[in-house]
């Protein structure tokens, strides 16, 4: 039997993903949308673009929400995206809201989905979504390191002008400028950050410039387009995440995911961290090796989140 995936927001970033998702022929499609006919609409035309690519996958466009009982896999995007000069915290309260409302419909219709959000703030909307909704923690992920390491990764393919398939790099913490570039996790294909220094094929400033490049990775596509903010990468990343678990592949991949004692005994919060996802979720959390600087990074990234989680009730 073929699997369902819900798509919550069909805008830029729900659209993209129902678009990607429909070639895959093993899952059907709901794409929801408080503006039902904007998703009936973008649902029309993916399902005649698949048409001409060959491809059956059965998708709904639609403004009611209980069609997305039973979905095995919903990812969330409902919510407003930055503008510029706008940080991700700025859409705290506004998005609260939203998440809120959709986290009941979630609760009530498809319980038993791994669900994965990607709104932002995302890592406090992860924790409210879960909140509201009841659903085990193991199965409520956010979105947002395999993106901000997909950043890192390709500005480090192109400092060290390689494959982006050769490097190795982890950003870890809350998505947003506290987060966490793991300079000890950085290697071409095993050659670590602090040999390519000593052989000078690249410079202590250059890289910090890279860290800083990625800590506004999502800001830097703001400020360019303004009109919403980065889409295509966004997409990519949560879907990688849903086959994870739709193919039980136990891909190691950085989501905002919570925390029972791990990094210093951390305890009920969620924000990027390596885990195991398959069949059943976060399978396991995974605790990178790091350096008393890195740590202390962390500590304050995870502190920040902190400070604002009052806000949310
Ligand atoms: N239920 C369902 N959909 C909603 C709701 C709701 N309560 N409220 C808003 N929406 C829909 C909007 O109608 C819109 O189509 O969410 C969609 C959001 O789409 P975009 O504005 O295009 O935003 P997008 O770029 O997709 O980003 C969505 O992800 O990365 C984050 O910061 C980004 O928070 C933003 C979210």
């Amino acid at each position: 039997m073929k699997k369902k995936i819900s798509f919550i927001g069909a805008g830029n970033i729900g659209g993209t993903m129902a678009s990607i998702a429909s070639g895959y022929n093993y899952a059907d499609i709901v794409l929801y949308d408080i503006n039902g006919d904007f998703a009936k609409g973008k649902a029309l035309d993916i399902s005649q673009m698949n048409v001409v690519n060959g491809h059956d996958t059965s998708i709904i466009g639609t403004g009611d929400i209980s069609e997305i009982n039973d979905s095995d896999v919903i990812i969330i995007t409902a919510g407003f995206p930055r503008k510029p000069q706008m940080t991700r915290d700025d859409l705290l309260t506004a998005n609260a809201k939203i998440i809120g409302l959709v986290a009941t419909n979630v609760a009530k219709y498809a319980p038993q989905a791994f669900c994965i959000i990607v709104t932002n703030p995302l890592d406090l909307m992860v924790f409210e979504f879960q909140k509201r909704s009841g659903l085990p923690k193991h199965k409520v992920v956010g979105m947002a390191g395999t993106l901000d390491g997909a950043r890192f990764k390709c500005f480090l393919a192109e400092e060290f002008n390689v494959s982006v398939k050769d490097i190795e790099a982890t950003v870890l913490g809350g998505h947003g400028d506290s987060m966490v570039p793991v300079l000890s996790s950085v290697a071409v294909k095993g050659m670590r950050l602090g040999q390519m220094l000593k052989m000078n094929l690249t410079t202590q400033k250059r890289i910090d410039e890279i860290v800083n490049r990625v800590r506004h990775g999502g800001g830097e596509i703001v400020s360019l387009m303004q009109r919403g903010s980065a889409f295509y990468a966004p997409a990519a990343c949560a879907l990688e995440i849903a086959q994870s678990f739709l193919l039980n592949q136990n891909r190691v991949l950085t989501v905002s995911a919570f925390l029972d004692g791990e990094y210093g005994d951390i305890d009920g919060m969620a924000f990027g961290v390596p885990a195991v996802i398959g069949d059943n979720g976060v399978k396991r959390i995974i605790e990178l090796n790091l350096d008393g600087h890195e740590t202390q990074m962390l500590r304050q990234s995870v502190e920040h989140l902190e400070s604002l989680i009052f806000k949310l009730s």
